[in-house]
């Protein structure tokens, strides 16, 4: 009955490949394969995998048919969370996909699952730096306030996202939470977050993100222990496809 938590497979059976990391990094090669291979050797059939976001470089539905195949045929209960590249998954239209996938797949938004006594809520969450961009150390290189105005937005939809999660699960009576995201839950400076915040008013005892590729971004959030909670990254090419067990 464990729990376990991956994130940016960025299948593409069916879709061209843009990624210029994916084509050229060799913890991509392969890596459907390689995954497939770690999930029959570590999940069984009553263990639940959260995938959080970026599934399929699809372009539609139709174009990431043969992606949310292969994720059914994996092992184990699959909820699934929305990533930034997800076109094939309109939030609005949430119940018309999982309509088609139940009960194979759990598509989650402006919802929650249980899980055990715990509730699993998420969102795909939103990484605002500010109105300004920074370099890779972290010194600020740009500044744009029309940006910002726009960054403040999406965030905010995503925080009413995700206390709406919150919400349902509290008023059917839960008060354990794990918390899922698909973007960190806080810029590459690491300031709290209304995410952050979010996680501590309702006691959500792990956040679990993913977003982050490549050695030079996995580092961009917080890891570990932070004002009494556990976060952790599962971007699958950080956790080299592997899926992380957060709970048993
Ligand atoms: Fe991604
Ligand atoms: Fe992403």
């Amino acid at each position: 009955m464990a729990l376990y938590a991956i994130g940016d497979l960025h299948l593409h059976f069916q879709s061209e490949l843009k990624a210029r990391a994916q084509l050229r990094d060799r913890v991509w090669k392969n890596h459907e394969e390689k995954f497939q291979k770690n999930c029959a050797k570590l999940i069984t059939g009553d263990d639940t995998l959260v995938l959080v976001g970026d599934h399929s470089w699809g372009k539609n539905l139709a174009e990431s048919e043969q992606d949310l195949e292969y994720i059914c045929e994996l092992p184990g209960r699959k909820i699934l969370t929305r990533g930034n590249h997800d076109m094939f998954w309109d939030a609005k239209k949430t119940k018309q996909l999982n309509e088609l996938y139940q009960p194979r797949l759990t598509f989650l938004q402006d919802s929650y699952e249980s899980w055990q006594d715990y509730a699993l809520v998420g969102t795909k969450g939103f990484t605002f730096e500010g109105p300004f961009y920074l370099d890779h150390r972290r010194r600020i290189i740009g500044w744009d306030e029309d940006a910002e105005v726009h960054a403040r937005k999406l965030v905010e939809r995503e925080l009413q996202r995700l206390r709406k999660s919150f919400e349902l699960a509290k008023a059917d009576g839960y008060r354990k939470y794990i918390m899922f995201l698909h973007y960190p839950p806080t810029n590459i400076l690491e300031e709290r977050s209304g995410f952050t915040d979010m996680a501590e008013e309702y006691g959500a005892q792990q956040v679990i993100y993913a977003h982050c590729h490549g050695e030079s971004r996995f580092y961009d959030s917080i890891q570990g222990e932070y004002r009494g909670r556990e976060y952790h990254l599962v971007s699958g090419d950080f956790l080299r496809w592997k899926p992380l067990k957060i709970a048993d």
